[in-house]
């Protein structure tokens, strides 16, 4: 990192000089932490021109849609990696050779099973829970179950418990939905590669036979690919901040999954279906478009913008395509909520108010197309988009303890009741 100098002038007082680094790509960033000494503190909710970190996973060029994983673009991992590929170059920053990737494979496809006494955790729930209702509760349990290895300072304490989140999100996933339609729990099949062992125990039942479709299959390792890392979007970053008070992995990735949920990040993928059913019919379209452009309405089009990218998803170009391949090898291309989604897409790309203010369709716009293709019910959108994440939450957490790193507690201008005394009776 290069060091340049930033001259910060407050009225009143003397010059104040702060450090400035470069890094690989992306803008230069003003170290203010010796601000504090000064008496005055930044102010940025939201995050919007705030580093709130180092980190060396991902890179994200919003305005060119640009989004690279240690320097692979996605494009390029979509068609040449598979997802267990892409945990590994996101843990370990190379992408692994012919005996590291048997290595790693082998440790995620043995440690896929759950302890038998997590089956009874279900039965307290409503059969109709909310799918991530379920997957915080159950991934932040996983702690009590492995207190051998929840030192956060023993590396192997670290490795294992890596490995061991990305075996456990499919087989709790899936255990989700079976529990939601009443069906018995399908255990792992470890012969079975990621995706088809996640689509094996999603819809195998002991009845009857399950192939799983190599279509489905490899569409559902792209999702994952797809949904992987994103530097430090919300859910990330809330792993980080848990991650900083020393919290054991389960109880940071439960954090995560939790910010997750919200209709403005992952949710969004629910959000989306729910939206194309209530606009339901072509004619609908411009009438939900008109709902999205008027401020006093608080209906957004889902799917649509992003904090960081102000150019098209890189992600939802691959996932297009994704979901096109599939629609075709299922005989869905008429669906009627494909077609609205296509033409909402057209129309939005076309209007004025989403041109100017450079609203593109994201990468949850058409993951919710595509799972839905695929049978997978929208309540379970979001905990598909978790399976994904928990790599890079997993690589991010890893890679703050692994560093310097302090407690995250950031700072506030406040605006409340000065001291008062209490009402003498
Ligand atoms: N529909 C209509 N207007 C929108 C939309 C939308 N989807 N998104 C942003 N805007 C408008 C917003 O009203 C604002 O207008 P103005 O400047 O006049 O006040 C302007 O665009 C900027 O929006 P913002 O809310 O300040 O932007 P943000 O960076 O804070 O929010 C966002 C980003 C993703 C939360 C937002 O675009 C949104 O709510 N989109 C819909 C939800 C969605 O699809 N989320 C998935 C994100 S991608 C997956 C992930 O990473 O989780």
């Amino acid at each position: 990192m290069t060091e340049k100098k930033a001259t910060l002038t407050i009225e009143g007082k003397e010059p104040i000089e702060l450090p400035m680094y470069s890094g690989t790509k992306g803008p230069d960033v003003v170290d203010v932490r010796g601000l504090l000494k000064h008496g005055v503190f930044t102010y940025d909710p939201g995050f919007m021109s705030t580093a709130s970190c180092e980190s060396q996973i991902t890179f994200i060029d919003g305005n060119k849609g640009i989004l690279l994983h240690r320097g692979y673009p996605i494009e390029e991992l979509a068609d040449n990696a598979d997802y267990l590929e892409t945990c590994y170059l996101l843990l370990y920053g190379d992408l692994p050779n012919a005996e590291q990737k048997a290595k790693f494979n082998h440790s995620i496809m043995h440690h896929t099973m759950v302890h038998q006494q997590i089956h009874t955790f279900f039965n307290g729930f409503r059969r109709d829970s909310h799918p991530m209702a379920i997957m915080v509760a159950v991934v932040g349990a996983l702690a009590a179950f492995y207190h051998d290895s929840l030192d956060i300072n023993d590396q192997n304490h670290r490795e294992i418990t890596a490995h061991r989140l990305i075996s456990k999100m499919p087989t709790i996933a899936a255990m989700v939905y079976k529990y939601s339609i009443g069906q018995p729990f399908a255990y792992p099949r470890n012969d079975l590669d990621y995706a088809s062992n996640f689509l094996h125990m999603m819809f195998s039942n002991p009845c009857e036979e399950y192939k799983v479709n190599p279509v489905m299959a490899a569409a559902m390792d792209k999702i994952f690919i797809l949904h992987a890392d994103h530097e430090q979007n919300a859910s990330t970053s809330t792993v980080r901040l848990t991650g900083s008070t020393g919290a054991n992995p389960f109880a940071c990735i439960s954090a995560g999954i939790a910010a997750l949920w919200g209709p403005a990040h992952g949710g969004a993928n629910e959000a989306v279906l729910s939206m194309l059913e209530e606009i339901g019919d072509e004619s609908n379209i411009e009438a939900f478009i008109e709902r999205a452009k008027d401020k006093n309405d608080p209906f957004r089009l889902m799917g649509f913008g992003h904090r960081v990218y102000k150019n098209y998803d890189p992600r939802a170009k691959v996932m297009k395509a994704h979901a096109d391949e599939v629609l075709k090898e299922l005989g869905q291309v008429n669906d009627p909520l494909l077609k609205i989604a296509m033409k909402l897409e057209k129309i939005a790309l076309e209007d004025e108010y989403f041109v100017q203010k450079k609203l593109y369709p994201n990468v949850d716009f058409y993951s919710g197309i595509l799972l839905r293709a695929m049978g997978i019910p929208t309540s379970m959108f979001t905990v598909i988009f978790a399976l994904g994440r928990t790599a890079g939450w997993i690589a991010h957490w890893k890679e703050m303890i692994d560093g310097d790193y302090r407690i995250g507690r950031p700072r506030q201008l406040y605006t409340g009741a000065t001291e008062r005394q209490y009402p003498k009776k």
